[in-house]
């Protein structure tokens, strides 16, 4: 008998069944990371209310940047608790869901969400999958589960629990095999931030299907000055009020302090306000801590932020990638 296993030692692929769902809730739960099938690819799960989940979804998947993720219901009314639906969504709910189609919308003030997951934009996606095992996961563990697919970041989707295991293996606690994705590509997902709804990426609704339901549609790359395709960098993502100085070596007059490591930057005890992204050096815990604690600080009063020098290693890529362009002009 060929398992997962013996082909694969480090992986963790077990059949999904009534037990195994249980035990990946558990996992979840306690903040682990589970790869569970859904109707379109493999998703990377972890518990979207768990900023130090979420970060490891972005240290799996070895992101070089933080790309909003998506964020799985298992109904249209959790989502709700999370974002703001308007006429648009009502009616795309109502009649793709549960599907393949992921809808951005505004935040909620009092979301529980991690902002990591949004990438810090005051927007989120939002979808409810239509499949058995996605489902009764997102029933078992009773909190939203953000999940990219389960994928290492610039390689292609997974539709089997084979190729999760090939591409993260180690990396995920449990992968739950509920055999090939049915639909095979990622859902649609639309923007409704904005008056005319934007198709972000195409996938397993069709614009016609969408259309039909809400109107015309514009596209992304027709609204965008730079015609870029990543929704990463098309929406102006939130950047402090304040100015940002990096690489801070010491505190200056009326600045706050972002501290990273045990120990503080000189002069931090005149500092505005100091908030330490991780006081152990960890990165993944400055990952889980970077939006709240760049929010917390815009609002101290303080004329600059200053932020202490973050390593580039892991995780560090994409933190001094999100601050490098908080720091930059402003347009
Ligand atoms: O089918 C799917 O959607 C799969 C399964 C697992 O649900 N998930 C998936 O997630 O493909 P991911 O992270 O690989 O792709 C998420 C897409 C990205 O293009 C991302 O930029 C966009 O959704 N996105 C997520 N949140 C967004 C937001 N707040 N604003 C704009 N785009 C967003
Ligand atoms: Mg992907």
């Amino acid at each position: 008998m060929v398992d997962e296993h013996a082909r694969n030692p480090t992986a963790n692929v077990v059949t999904a069944d009534d037990d195994s769902i249980v035990e990946a809730a558990r996992l979840l739960i306690a903040g682990e990371l589970v790869a569970f099938p859904t109707e379109t690819v493999y998703g990377l799960g972890g518990d979207a209310t768990n900023d130090r989940a979420v970060a490891g979804i972005f240290d799996a998947k070895g992101r070089p940047r933080f790309n909003p993720l998506i964020v799985h219901f298992p109904g249209a009314d959790a989502a709700r608790a999370q974002v703001v639906f308007d006429r648009r969504a009502d009616s795309l709910a109502a009649r793709f869901w549960p599907g393949p189609l992921t809808l951005v919308l505004p935040r909620r003030p009092d979301s529980t969400v991690s902002l990591l997951a949004s990438a810090g934009l005051d927007s989120l996606a939002v979808r409810v999958p239509n499949h058995p095992v996605a489902r009764a996961l997102l029933a078992a563990c009773g909190r939203p589960l953000a999940a990219p697919s389960a994928n290492a970041s610039g390689k292609i989707s997974p539709t089997t629990a084979e190729h999760v295991a090939r591409s993260l293996g180690s990396r995920v606690a449990l992968i739950l095999d509920g055999g090939r994705c049915p639909v095979g590509i990622e859902s649609t997902v639309v923007d409704l931030t904005g008056a005319s709804p934007v198709l972000l990426r195409p996938g397993g609704v069709t614009a016609e299907e969408l259309e039909d339901a809400i109107g015309p549609l514009g596209t992304a790359a027709a609204d965008a000055a730079g015609a870029l395709k990543s929704p990463g960098l098309l929406i102006s993502h939130y950047a402090p009020d304040l100015p940002l100085r990096l690489d801070a070596r010491e505190v200056r007059a009326n600045e706050a302090l972002l501290a990273f490591g045990p120990t503080p930057a000189a002069g931090a005890e005149r500092a505005a306000a100091v908030l330490n992204l991780s006081r152990r050096g960890d990165l993944i815990e400055a990952a889980a801590n970077l939006f709240s604690h760049l929010r917390a600080l815009d609002a101290s009063g303080a004329a600059t932020i200053a932020v202490m020098p973050v390593p580039r290693a892991g995780l560090g890529e994409a933190i001094n990638d999100r601050l490098e362009r908080a720091a930059a002009p402003r347009p």
